[in-house]
């Protein structure tokens, strides 16, 4: 479907208490985002992927890439402060590509189904993102932890970051962008007044970031035989 992936991976591994980074520490006795990789990689969607890293993690995350045998062109470059930052330099990198996806590297139990249901969507829609309903009653609270108020949770989604979009809707969004403090794609999107639409995902879809996360992924990897 000529999808590349833009793949973040610069975080810094802080809340993981990882300072060389979390992507490639072991789960089921392998790099952590080799699981992201190998699932984008077998996609039907994905024809290319871009990884965004830190500049001392280019290397190592090449020859990871290039150990996974992947059926897709790889490159890896550097990326920004922020996440929005690693985007918008995997997005430069992706010159060519009429369709993006962007995937968090840390993201890593994400399925090639999965992967091809957002991307049909942003085909049909132009930009499309995979999350869930949230199950938990959320509360808006001040710095102090005073409850302001409620929001109705019929109306609330929690979105993983596997966002998909045209290209050329996602960088009319970034070059509207001033303030790179924005956690996903769909916010640089909706700042710009682009429409983004959600598609129901899986709640295995966990974001690793503290060491409980780890635990958690180990255990759903197991259950799909790994
Ligand atoms: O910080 P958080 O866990 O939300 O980061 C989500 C993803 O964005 C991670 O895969 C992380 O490596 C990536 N990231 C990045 N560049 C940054 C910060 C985070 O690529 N400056």
């Amino acid at each position: 479907m000529g999808f590349t992936a833009i793949v973040p991976a610069a975080g810094s591994g802080t809340r993981m208490g990882a300072p060389g980074g979390k992507l490639l520490l072991p789960l089921c006795g392998q790099p952590l985002l080799s699981f992201t990789l190998l699932s984008l990689a077998s996609s039907q969607s994905v024809d290319k992927i871009v990884i965004v890293t830190r500049e001392e993690d280019i290397l190592p995350l090449f020859d990871l890439a290039k150990s996974l045998e992947l059926d897709v062109p790889v490159t890896v470059v550097r990326g920004g402060a922020t996440r929005a930052e690693s985007v918008l330099s995997g997005l430069n990198e992706a010159t060519d590509a009429d369709w993006v996806l962007v995937h968090d590297g840390a993201r890593c139990l994400i399925t090639p189904e999965e992967i091809d249901r957002v991307a049909a969507a942003a085909k049909t829609r132009g930009a499309a993102a995979i999350g869930v309903r949230v199950k938990d009653t959320i509360k808006v609270c001040d710095s102090s932890g005073k409850i302001l108020n409620t929001p109705d949770r019929s109306t609330l989604w929690a979105v993983q970051t596997r966002q998909a979009f045209s290209s050329p809707l996602l960088r009319e969004a970034f070059s509207k962008l001033t303030d790179f403090n924005v956690t996903d794609d769909c916010a640089v999107c909706e700042r710009a007044g682009i429409p983004v639409y959600m598609v129901e995902g899986s709640y295995e879809n966990i974001k690793i970031t503290t060491p409980d996360d780890l635990l958690v992924a180990e255990g759903f990897l197991k259950q799909r035989g790994f």
